[in-house]
């Protein structure tokens, strides 16, 4: 090794030490006499001392290294009379005595300190020099402890790792497919993969029973905070298993995860709601239910009283701020435009104020009694001091509203602490999902996804009340993962293909595969998968998986430091035999 210690190494203790150090440039100043260089590596920092009296030659060296300058250094660990509470090795410095310069740098485009000056697009393009700041360091230590500590639990808990291939045909998971060209099938196209969902299926016919894998997915959809056209899974399936069993042991993954990463211990089984209890209190399959503040639906409690909006609303439904109730005209303005932003969609805005003295102050008091509004008030078990918001509309459009609405007043209220964690099982989730645009149905989960055996019956005549053996891991908010106990039967995943859709040669063209492996025993199973560049984000407390990732994508799928994606030469073109038509939108 070019050194003996690290930047973060040493201690008072080591004062004496003659040690050899190799780093960073991060900070160079000159005061008076003396030089004092901060250097860096993976580690920490430790301050470097170079005195003008002592060895002037070295230095005027020191004086010129310019900032990201790799050096080598030899010196004695020393007693700093200014100690640096903020650092670990701020007890200590080191008087050098040899210096090297491994490598010179030229001027970073952004300082890489803590709080950069760096934009975003500039830090992507410098991505190397953006990872050589902690935050984002530290964001990859964490991400490798984590992918450690899922092997280990799973290894223990009798899972193989096995590898799939990446280059596959295309895999139904409701995303657009990333497609590759063959140019030894030239006119043929591999897909990569959406997830390994047919292949680990695939594995457990061939009696695999408990299969995990670290997987890199790829889907061609828009991309959002968490979002990226290329990320990873714990992808895991098993065999002879029911919808508790894989509950039960994934629930156990993370909060092993928890225990050893976080060191947050969850001693009580993670809370479980159904789909349409989700749906109902939150208007999402997604509830952050860090803090409570659940919808109540007030179409009965509100109608007949001439108030139009309400009466001619098909869905009512409100929610109970705590402690609200002295927001003032321009906040409840604020909101009010809030939930008429275009996303959000909402027509307008009703409040009712429980007053300090037990009175009611309402946007609809012209409409409303005071008694009515106390009766309003006691649905929601508002008390005093309490702002109660209501919104009015279309069923499922204004529950998705209320939905923004309360995440944005859990943010304004404080509810929505990153350091405290609340996981969620969503069961039951619908075997199907209307599209209206298509006007016909598609799966919710994907089409392996197997119906509840009591609601099979159903699937004759009453499709939409099909329920699934599908569950969802949220945590605040947040779908980490989701999965299934699956269909091993080929009759009844012809049937899937059928309600879906599909012809008998359509079904047989992409799926002919999984069907006649499903001839062969398929045993029962069941698996599941978690993002795990959410997962890690959710640990790290970011605000974008990007953050967790070395090298992604920016939001128009570009990665902006290898310049991808481009165009190709012609050269490849031809032996590919592609002509490209570029189209005009
Ligand atoms: P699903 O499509 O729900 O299920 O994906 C599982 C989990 O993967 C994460 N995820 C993403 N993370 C980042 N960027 C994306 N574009 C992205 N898309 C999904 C989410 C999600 O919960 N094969 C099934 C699993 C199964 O049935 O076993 C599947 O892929 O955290």
């Amino acid at each position: 090794m070019l050194r003996t210690h690290t930047n973060g190494e040493l201690r008072l203790e080591d004062k004496g030490k003659i040690v050899t150090l190799t780093g960073w440039v991060q900070k160079n100043r000159k005061m008076g006499g003396m030089t004092f260089i901060d250097m860096r590596d993976r580690y920490g920092v430790t301050q470097l001392v170079f005195n003008q009296e002592i060895n002037p030659k070295l230095c005027e060296q020191a004086n010129h290294l310019g900032r990201e300058f790799v050096l080598q250094i030899t010196g004695e660990v020393a007693e700093r009379s200014n100690k640096n509470k903020n650092i670990a090795t701020g007890d200590i410095e080191i008087i050098v005595s040899e210096l090297k310069i491994l490598n010179e740098s030229l001027i970073p485009p952004f300082t890489i300190e803590e709080e950069t000056d760096g934009g975003d697009d500039l830090r992507m393009k410098y991505r190397y020099l953006d990872l050589r700041r902690n935050s984002v360091r530290a964001n990859l230590e964490l991400r490798h402890k984590m992918a450690f500590e899922t092997r280990r639990y799973l290894d223990k808990s009798g899972f193989l790792e096995v590898e799939t291939p990446i280059l596959i045909g295309s895999t139904p998971e409701g995303a657009r497919d990333f497609v590759v060209p063959s140019r030894m099938n030239q006119g043929q196209f591999y897909a990569l993969p959406q997830s390994p969902q047919t292949l680990k299926q695939l594995l457990m016919v061939s009696g695999f029973d408990r299969y995990f894998q670290i997987a890199k997915c790829f889907r061609d959809e828009d991309l959002r905070a968490d979002r990226q056209p290329e990320f990873t899974q714990i992808d895991c399936e098993m065999a002879f298993v029911e919808q508790e069993d894989i509950l039960q042991t994934f629930e156990g993954l993370i909060k092993h995860l928890f225990q050893f990463v976080k060191n947050i211990d969850f001693t009580e089984p993670f809370e479980r709601m159904t789909w349409a209890d989700a749906m109902k209190f939150y208007g999402s399959d997604k509830p952050d239910i860090r803090f409570n503040m659940r919808f109540v639906e007030l179409k009965e409690a509100v109608s007949g009283r001439d108030f139009v909006v309400f009466d001619s609303a098909p869905y009512v439904g409100g929610i109970c701020a705590k402690g609200a109730a002295t927001y003032t005209r321009k906040q409840i303005d604020e909101l009010t435009e809030f939930v008429k932003r275009p996303q959000t969609g909402a027509k307008g805005l009703v409040y009712i104020c429980c007053e300090n003295d037990g009175s009611f102050k309402s946007s609809i008091g012209k409409f409303y009694s005071q008694e009515d509004l106390q009766h309003i008030s006691t649905l929601f078990n508002a008390e005093k001091g309490d702002l109660i918001l209501i919104l009015a509309g279309e069923k499922t459009q204004t529950q998705k509203a209320l939905c923004e609405l309360r995440l944005e007043m859990g943010n304004r209220l404080g509810l929505r602490n990153k350091n405290i964690f609340a996981p969620l099982w969503v069961v039951d989730f619908p075997l199907f999902e209307w599209d209206e645009e298509t006007q016909r149905y598609y799966a919710m989960h994907h089409p392996f996804t197997s119906p509840k055996p009591e609601d099979i019956h159903l699937l004759d005549n009453n499709v939409g009340q099909v329920r699934a053996n599908a569950y969802d891991m949220v945590v605040n908010g947040v779908e980490l993962g989701g999965g299934s106990i699956r269909i091993h039967d080929s009759k009844l995943q012809n049937k899937m293909f059928e309600l879906l859709g599909f012809t008998p040669e359509k079904a047989e063209a992409q799926f002919g595969f999984l069907m006649n492996a499903f001839r062969y025993g398929a045993p029962p199973h069941g698996g599941i998968a978690f993002g795990f560049d959410r997962l890690v984000s959710l640990f790290a407390g970011l605000d974008s998986i990007r953050d967790c990732i070395a090298f992604p994508k920016n939001n128009s799928g570009r990665d902006v430091m290898l310049d991808a994606p481009s165009a190709i030469d012609k050269e490849q073109l031809d032996e590919l035999a592609i002509q490209l038509k570029i189209m005009n939108k």
